[in-house]
């Protein structure tokens, strides 16, 4: 499903992704751990094409990625709601903009908002949503996009710790759902453990190892033992590379 090529980003001077090599299989989950300032959201963002490589390239489905792609589908940390419109509207944001037929639209958002929990809050505005709804409702408006790829940026990382787990439940439902790829950046191991089938660490712009995690698709797996000797492996890696 996706490429990277030796992909390098300079913003001005400064060097941000040194030459990266990944490859993520169609329909599964990758994780992308590191510490702040590594480069995540800059390999992200040219995952999503909003941002394009000084070199290397990123091929999705075979083919390079040269701007934004319709069936890519990003959700942000500050999840990008519209204040003036409510969930509903909110959700069908994407599908207005593509010119879609009101019953499709309303099928699909009703759907989608179904799926996530949201539909009992169709009729509130963002600012009277908690943060973990919030991310719901932006989750549901690019899942009416029928995305193939799903790009997460710290999707969770704003909210408390149990609304967290919450929606890295729900991030698991989704995948298994619908099918598409995940990629996901994180400073968080517990979430990369959790969400991650493969656990990419990231650190200063490189890749520094990959762990295919056996415990992906379990969603019990934060009570067992072997969750914790993962995160622990995550963190002994992290280390290595002088990133910890
Ligand atoms: N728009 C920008 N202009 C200049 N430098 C930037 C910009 N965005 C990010 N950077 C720098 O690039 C590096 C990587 O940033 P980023 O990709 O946001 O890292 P992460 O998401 O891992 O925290 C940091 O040193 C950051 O200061
Ligand atoms: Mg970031």
């Amino acid at each position: 499903m996706i490429d990277i090529e030796g992909l390098y980003f300079n913003y001005d001077n400064e060097a941000v992704l040194k030459g990266l090599d990944l490859h993520i299989d169609a329909r599964s989950t990758c994780a992308i751990i590191g510490p702040s300032g590594c480069g995540k959201t800059t390999l992200l963002y040219c995952l999503a094409g909003l941002l394009k490589p000084s070199g290397g390239r990123v091929l999705i489905n075979g083919e390079e990625v040269k701007g934004i792609r319709r069936k890519t589908g990003v959700i942000l940390q500050t999840n990008g709601l519209l204040p003036w419109k409510r969930a509903w509207g909110n959700t069908a944001l994407g599908m207005k903009a593509r010119g879609c037929d009101k019953a499709e639209i309303q099928k699909r958002v009703s759907d989608a908002l179904k799926e996530l929990d949201m539909l009992s809050h169709k009729d509130k505005f963002p600012a009277q949503l908690s943060g973990g709804q919030r991310q719901r409702v932006a989750i549901a408006r690019t899942l009416v996009t029928e995305p193939d790829l799903l790009l997460l940026d710290e999707a969770t990382a704003a909210l408390d710790a149990i609304t967290k787990e919450h929606l890295q439940n729900l991030l698991l439902r989704i995948y298994y759902q619908y099918p598409i790829t995940m990629v996901l950046v994180t400073h968080n191991i517990e979430e990369a453990v959790f969400l991650g089938q493969s656990i990419v660490i990231m650190g200063e712009g490189r890749i520094r190892h990959r762990i295919e995690n056996p415990c992906f698709g379990d969603k019990d797996i934060r009570s067992k033992p072997e969750f914790y000797s993962i995160c622990a492996e995550v963190r002994k890696r992290l280390a290595e590379g002088g990133v910890l």
